[in-house]
């Protein structure tokens, strides 16, 4: 069977408007409507998004939102929020809207409130990093914790990662932290070549507690402690916590259950940087800009959870990703930050968006016949204007841009600000309005180079303009996306919950481990792979 999305009214209709504006010009779109750029802006949580340089229409708002109310979004978001199980290919309620919610808030599921369970991890969390930071957790040797390794891989990497970055204004700069996730061993080696074992603390962050390359990263780092320390084994209990859902591995690894942080079935990797996976996030920047942070997930919730959907960020940004991808045939987004904070931003929603809504079945394991998640890419500005920027302006890919940019910088420097900030201004004006073959002339441009310097324009991005980046604004801006996801993944009829499509490749590592390890087991792959695995015995050999 094939999904029954594009034979719906709603889909029809905007097949029907897509064929009669594709052709229209934000040019033209901006002097028909003097007040365009007020009317098609939305702000709302300390956001301010401005979606006037889309190749829309009232007409187009209306129409998709026709098709994600005929999507029944508001009663899905409902079914994530109170706890129902939407995770149906895995059984799962998807509660990670519950990890920031007030400690008075009553969230049920299976009949037990879990906010009051998520607050006692936050407590024990906070305690912790009082204790590391005070000085009164010492290591086995008595000495204090100055460096912090989070080993983990994926979401139980990418967040706190993308989280330490971007908050590093705000962190603890008497803290070393480094973050270890490839199975590759250089990334374990370099990330402590220069530490002491007796002040380091390893964080194994794994919601399983069985990935490879996080279990591979732990007993390197227990080796490497142990080696240090002078192989007493009860060294690792000072030296080692684990973040988990999973207490039975952590107690095999040998990390004392009181030293576990839990978190539940119901986060999903992807969505738990706020979760106990924080841990590092809040060690650095201390349990109240943690909760600050928490503060601007949640409301950030309530305003994807009450405004209506015309009036909704992630809704917004949510649909405009379905318009572009399924209607202009988009294959990618760029979401390029102007801040150097969130450098690891787009990094961060790769596997958010990526992996979540990177699905070709729908919820009742129908085929789709329209394109699913985009790519997600970006570098922070200005540095990819030096870089992938032209394609964006010249080449023949139409890539919806998200730029993110801050009215005051954290590291106010000279005129630092107002030249970044006059960039991202100018590439959202450039990409949108273009420059005709007629200006281009009339600056004296031979016919020879006019058709080289013609920006066809025409190109669109939404701006996200924001005060300054701040724990909460951070908050607000993960949970924008996780929601904008869950909105396509609604309209798309995906789940975007699960992560089936990681197997296979793990599995069959698994099997090649042990060939490679050998010199002469026989091999019953294919031809192309039998060779590489030979070549490779031959190398290393
Ligand atoms: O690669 C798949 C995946 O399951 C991700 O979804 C997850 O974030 C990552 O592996 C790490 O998993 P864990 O936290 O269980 O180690």
């Amino acid at each position: 069977m094939t999904a029954n999305l594009t034979t719906q009214p709603a889909w029809k209709k905007l097949n029907s408007h897509y064929e009669a504006i594709k052709a229209t010009h934000l040019r033209d779109l901006f002097a028909d409507d003097p007040k365009r750029g007020e009317t098609f802006s939305l702000d709302a949580v300390g956001l301010y998004l401005d979606y006037s340089k889309n190749r829309i229409t009232d007409e187009t708002l209306s129409l998709l939102i026709e098709l994600a109310e005929s999507a029944g979004l508001k009663d899905r978001i409902e079914a994530m929020m109170t706890g129902q199980k939407i995770n149906t290919t895995e059984d799962r309620a998807v509660l990670h809207t519950a990890l920031r919610a007030p400690s008075g808030a009553n969230i049920e599921f299976e009949g037990r409130n879990v906010v009051p369970d998520v607050h006692a991890v936050l407590d024990k969390m906070a305690a912790f990093c009082e204790a590391i930071t005070s000085g009164s957790w010492t290591g086995h040797t008595g000495q204090p914790i100055r460096n912090i390794v989070n080993v983990g891989i994926g979401g139980s990497d990418l967040g706190p990662v993308m989280a330490y970055q971007a908050l590093r204004h705000y962190s603890n700069r008497n803290l070393t932290l480094r973050f270890v996730s490839n199975v590759d061993g250089t990334d374990f080696a370099e990330a402590t070549r220069d530490l002491d074992p007796a002040e380091t603390l390893f964080i194994i962050a794994s919601k399983t507690f069985t990935t490879q390359e996080t279990m591979t990263n732990a007993h390197t780092a227990r080796t490497w402690l142990l080696d240090g320390l002078g192989a007493d084994p009860s060294a690792v209990a000072k030296h080692f916590v684990a973040l988990s859902t999973n207490a039975q591995q952590v107690a095999e690894f040998g990390i004392n259950t009181d030293n576990m942080f839990g978190f539940w079935d119901w986060v999903g990797g992807r969505y738990s940087m706020d979760s106990a996976i924080g841990l590092s996030t809040m060690l650095a920047i201390g349990p109240e800009q943690f909760h600050q942070m928490l503060a601007g997930f949640h409301e950030m919730d309530q305003h994807y959870r009450t405004a209506p959907l015309d009036k909704n960020l992630p809704v917004l940004m949510g649909l405009l990703t379905v318009w572009y991808t399924d209607f202009f045939g988009s294959q990618t987004t760029a979401v390029l930050p102007y801040d150097q904070y969130l450098s690891r931003f787009p990094a961060y929603l790769q596997q958010l968006t990526m992996e979540s809504n990177g699905k070709s079945v729908t919820l009742d394991g129908d085929r789709v016949d329209y394109d699913t998640s985009p790519i997600y890419w970006g570098e922070p500005g200005t540095n990819g204007q030096h870089s992938f920027y032209q394609l964006i302006h010249q080449g023949t890919h139409l890539i919806p841009c998200d730029f993110i940019a801050f009215g005051k910088s954290l590291n106010p420097i000279g005129d630092h600000h107002d030249k970044l900030s006059a960039n991202v201004f100018a590439q959202g004006e450039a990409l949108a309005m273009g420059k005709t073959r007629e200006e281009v002339l009339a600056e004296g441009t031979s016919e020879e180079l006019a058709p080289h310097r013609v920006f066809e324009g025409n190109r669109p991005s939404n701006t996200l303009l924001i005060e300054s980046l701040t724990p909460a604004v951070l908050g607000k801006l993960v949970a924008l996306y996780e929601h904008s996801v869950f909105t396509q993944g609604v309209i798309w009829q995906v789940n975007p919950f699960d992560q089936w499509g990681v197997e296979l490749g793990k599995v069959l590592a698994k099997k090649i481990v042990p060939e490679l390890e050998s010199t002469d087991q026989p091999l019953a792959h294919d031809s192309s792979t039998n060779r590489l695995i030979q070549r490779y015995r031959s190398l290393k050999a």
